[in-house]
């Protein structure tokens, strides 16, 4: 099928009523998926566009793309690597590379558990940034109750020297471990804030400081110049996985120690579920292509900007700040591994937050406000133990979808409110048509974090498939890092900026 026919797909299902729409697809857009549900039925996806669609995933090979992947295959030409983040969690991976990949997982668990049992650490100070950081930030928020309570966990990714300091305030420096993670180990704030927690450390323990260090990176040469000899604990990031998709690895070394090792297996082995989820289940059922599918149909053909992604959880509330750079690190880019550019518009603004709280917040805007944006209901409550609080947050989850899928017409208003003023009957119209996905589990538990963040990533590789592009390598924030780096010296004084805006502002900051 041709772009402009599938456009006229598209033009057509969006013409229609939400609604009615989304009765006639009942049941046939439901997917289940290493255990969690997931119904799609409120989309503007007619059933023409439906098949459409599924040829589209023939014709751009999304199962041999699958394959590919998990064979071991370059999938990161720019780079000429494969990505084995998957690898991290399969039980018994095939391949040598791969199996290296599962070793350095393993070894990580391994370590932590000798640090556990080394009464001596009270404290884990963890330092490192973007990839490097949201995940194990993620993950120790959403078990945050499992956390050893004789071991305090931090984190620290900012330049600003306030979060290193905060890091570390009254910590002692005998009983802390600092865990640095950075797979290049070049990244800026996360040298800067390494160096200042090793002045920290000598200060008080002298040429004792590397035995409270625990590197985590795939550049372990980088690592033993820093250390200046010394005999940290080192752990091996592979090449081959990428920062934003390193969660499973010994980058989470802070969480394996803080929340145990066992916590850690059950996510892995969820993710490793989902793993075969994606690569066994026919492409019609299959979770990560229908996904990706929908992910293509609303971003490039209907034209959605953004993408709300509104987590019923208390434990997924970092959620979309992980998904942010999984998805728009991947998938922000307009121009093809051979360099063409991509003239439909690629992956969509993704933000959102955490249930119900947002529903006091940007849900007015969700709701009434000028601009249709796709929602992303996940429920998936965090404890069970009282039926009154699930109950409700399963009734506002529900109750929102629904009001913004069919809106609320000026008859009904009038019909239901009859002494309202006609200024506030058309006040209180919600427009609806506003589509929505709706993924539940009975209960966020790690086995379901693994398997929910795996989908999200084979769906985010999947649709940079659909898209042609390249979704392992991040060209595009480079560039801001070397221009920090020739600014500096301006800063100091020492020069000036070439742009007259940033040396008026230089001036205006006074450095
Ligand atoms: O922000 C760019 C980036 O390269 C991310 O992709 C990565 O997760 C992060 O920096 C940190 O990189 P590193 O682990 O090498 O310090």
């Amino acid at each position: 099928m041709s772009q402009a026919e599938l456009q006229n797909l598209a033009t057509a299902s969006r013409a229609q009523t939400l609604s009615k729409l989304a009765t006639s697809r009942l049941g046939t857009a439901r997917l289940s998926a290493a255990g969690w549900q997931i119904d799609l039925s409120r989309h503007y996806v007619s059933s023409e566009a439906d098949s459409a669609l599924l040829a589209l995933a023939e014709q751009k090979s999304l199962e041999q793309a699958t394959a590919n992947l998990f064979a071991g295959k370059i999938v990161n030409p720019s780079e000429g690597r494969p990505a084995l983040h998957w690898a991290l969690r399969a039980p018994s991976p095939a391949g040598d590379d791969a199996q290296r990949v599962r070793d350095s997982a393993l070894e990580a668990l391994d370590v932590a558990r000798k640090v556990r049992s080394d009464e001596q650490i009270r404290a884990i100070v963890h330092i490192g940034i973007g990839g490097s950081d949201f995940g194990p930030r993620l993950f120790a928020d959403a078990f945050a109750e499992s956390q050893d309570p004789n071991i305090e966990l931090r984190f620290c990714a900012n330049l600003d020297p306030l979060d290193l300091e905060l890091a570390l305030s009254d910590l002692d420096p005998a009983t802390t471990l600092v865990v640095g993670i950075s797979k290049s180990f070049g990244t800026e704030e996360t040298l800067y804030n390494l160096s200042r927690a090793r002045d920290w450390l000598k200060a008080e323990l002298g040429d004792a400081w590397p035995t409270h260090m625990a590197l985590v990176t795939a550049n372990p040469t980088r690592a033993s110049t820093w250390l200046e000899g010394g005999d940290a604990t080192l752990l091996h990031m592979p090449e081959s996985v990428g920062g934003r998709f390193s969660i499973w690895s010994a980058g989470s070394f802070a969480c394996m120690i803080g929340l145990g090792p066992d916590v850690f297996e059950a996510f892995l082995a969820g993710a490793a579920e989902m793993d075969a989820h994606v690569q066994t289940t026919p492409l019609a059922q299959n979770a990560a292509m229908r996904l990706a599918l929908l992910d293509y149909w609303n971003a490039s053909l209907l034209g959605f900007q953004a993408r709300a992604v509104l987590a019923y959880s208390r434990r997924l509330r970092m959620l979309p700040t992980y998904l942010q750079q999984l998805e728009m690190e991947s998938n922000g880019k307009a121009v093809s591994p051979t360099g063409e550019a991509i003239t439909q518009a690629t992956t969509p603004l993704l933000w959102g937050g955490e249930g119900t709280i947002g529903q006091h917040s940007y849900h007015q805007w969700l709701h009434q406000g000028t601009q249709d944006v796709p929602t992303e209901f996940i429920l998936a409550p965090g404890s069970l133990d009282d039926a009154d609080g699930v109950t409700g947050l399963t009734a506002h989850a529900l109750a929102q979808a629904e009001v913004l899928a069919n809106g609320r017409s000026l008859a009904d208003v009038q019909a239901q409110e009859p002494d309202l003023t006609p200024e506030i009957a058309a006040q209180k119209v919600h427009p609806g048509g506003r589509p929505s996905s709706f993924f539940y589990t009975s209960k966020l538990t790690p086995h379901a974090l693994g398997a929910l963040i795996a989908l999200y990533e084979h769906r985010a590789y999947l649709a940079g498939v659909l898209w042609g592009l390249n979704s392992f390598d991040q060209w595009g924030v480079e560039r801001g890092k070397t221009m920090a780096g020739q600014l500096k010296p301006a800063l100091s004084g020492q020069g000036t900026a070439d742009d007259p805006v940033t040396a008026a502002l230089i001036a205006m900051i006074g450095r």
